[in-house]
């Protein structure tokens, strides 16, 4: 992409209604614009990033093994009477009616819908293990919807359900989902750590939340310390193996890790004082699996191996898709704007142009934008007739990782400059070198 003739409107100024740094970033690089209160438009490079974390989202999943689909936003309001759950949601659900006055609801998640589904499709054990996902946007009349896309009332979730005979099958689904999501964090560069959380509306025993540390998050938590040093890695993993799931889940949930909701002083206060921890955290995800309480009132009943006819055991599982991108620039920005991690960044590099209209400047950009492409990186190159400063600027507040930087008096010693926006080190080398260092970085990611 050309900077010249893409659409990036950043802003000067640093808006007002902005509270914290994500919400201000995200509006002074462009990425989004307020349509009302909690909905937000994706600019394009908003709509990028976007785009590249729900693409980790779905190969994790299909590494998992779970199964993609898409319902509707628009659910008609009877689902919900069936399960019991159109006058307990209350006010967060939007409500509306179609021109014959049939209700309806815009969808602030998917039990019913996909636990009619099942309910009309599988019959037989026989279907059985199934999880079944979708990326959609979801809408919840949030009371104070505030810092961006953190809290919209509008935005984007991955929510998958999975369908067991057994509850021991389910609990293998809840550690499969545990397992991946741990996966997808670290490919968007996040450290979110599963804490015991408590299951609100939707019930159960079972559930974890994953948060990001961030002194804006919402959530209060206390941690062992230790359990920021667990790392996933690229460990691999065979998902229909129920002791290696169920090994990790164990690693990563046996320290003391919770959210205030669930919080335990006493066995906190249990951890030499050292390792204690209290600290703030942005909830980016949540498993649960609840039985068959939903099964029972939508009618998802099988039979069995022996002809019985029984209730599925169920689970559900989301990722705040949208708002990770509010999540990773808490974690990942400074003065002068954001820090893209490499899995998510929109453009892979940035080529800056010093000396516009230049010949060979001009010339060497071209090839260097070409060569990018060849080997499957988006450069932004650029382009613009602009003073150095001001391109530098844009650069650094929009994030992307890696600059590479070309003007004539390198071009004389056959040199450009290739800078990290992490560290702000620069390093001179010939073209060909910054492509192959590129290569390198982003073998992987690509
Ligand atoms: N209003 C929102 N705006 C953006 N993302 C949201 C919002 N509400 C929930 N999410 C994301 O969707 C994920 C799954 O939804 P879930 O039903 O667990 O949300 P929740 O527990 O009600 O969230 P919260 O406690 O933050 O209100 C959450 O972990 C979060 O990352
Ligand atoms: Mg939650």
């Amino acid at each position: 992409m050309r900077l010249s003739r893409y659409f990036l409107p950043v802003l000067k100024e640093t808006p007002a209604e902005a509270q914290i740094v994500s919400h201000r970033l995200m509006l002074r690089a462009g990425m989004i614009k307020q349509a009302s209160a909690g909905i937000y438009s994706w600019l394009p490079l908003g709509f990028k990033v976007l785009r590249k974390i729900e693409n980790i989202v779905h190969e994790e999943q299909a590494r998992a093994g779970h199964i993609p689909m898409l319902m509707p936003t628009l659910q008609p309001a009877d689902l919900w009477r069936k399960s019991g759950r159109y006058d307990a949601y209350g006010p967060e659900m939007l409500r509306v009616s179609d021109r014959h006055d049939r209700e309806m609801l815009y969808g602030p998640t998917n039990e019913e819908m996909i636990t009619d589904i099942v309910a009309n499709y599988v019959t037989s054990y026989k279907t059985l293990p199934l999880t079944l996902y979708h990326v959609q946007w979801k809408f919840r009349d949030e009371v104070r919807p505030r810092f961006g896309v953190m809290r919209g009332r509008e935005f984007l979730m991955k929510d998958g359900y999975n369908f067991d005979l057994t509850k021991e099958d389910a609990l293998h689904a809840y550690n499969r989902h545990l397992v991946s999501y741990l996966r997808t964090y670290e490919r968007m560069g996040l450290r979110a750590i599963p804490m015991r959380a408590d299951s609100g509306p939707i019930g159960g025993d079972y559930t974890h939340e994953f948060l990001v540390l961030a002194d804006t998050g919402e959530s209060e938590v206390f941690y062992d310390s230790e359990v920021t040093d667990l790392t996933f890695g690229d460990r691999e993993i065979d998902f229909d193996d129920k002791a290696q799931c169920a090994a990790v889940l164990e690693e990563f949930t046996s320290r003391y890790a919770r959210t205030d909701e669930t919080h335990d002083a006493a066995a906190f206060n249990a951890l030499p004082e050292e390792r204690r921890r209290t600290a703030r955290g942005i909830e980016v995800g949540q498993i649960f699996y609840f039985g068959t309480e939903y099964s029972e009132k939508m009618g998802a009943v099988v039979q069995n191996e022996d002809g019985a006819r029984v209730p599925l055991h169920m689970g559900s599982h989301g990722i705040g898709v949208s708002r990770l991108l509010g999540a990773i620039i808490e974690a990942s920005h400074d003065d002068k704007g954001i820090i893209w991690p490499e899995g998510v960044t929109p453009f892979h590099a940035g080529i800056v142009n010093l000396k516009q209209g230049d010949a060979e400047a001009d010339a060497a950009c071209e090839a260097l934008y070409k060569a990018m492409e060849a080997h499957g990186m988006e450069p932004l190159y650029d382009d613009r007739n602009e003073r150095a400063g001001g391109k530098f600027a844009s650069m650094d507040l929009i994030g992307l990782p890696w600059r590479i930087t070309v003007g004539p008096r390198g071009l004389k010693n056959g040199v450009v400059e290739l800078t990290s926006r992490r560290s702000g080190e620069s390093e001179e080398m010939p073209p060909e070198a910054a492509i192959e260092k590129l290569v390198q970085i982003y073998a992987g990611h690509l």
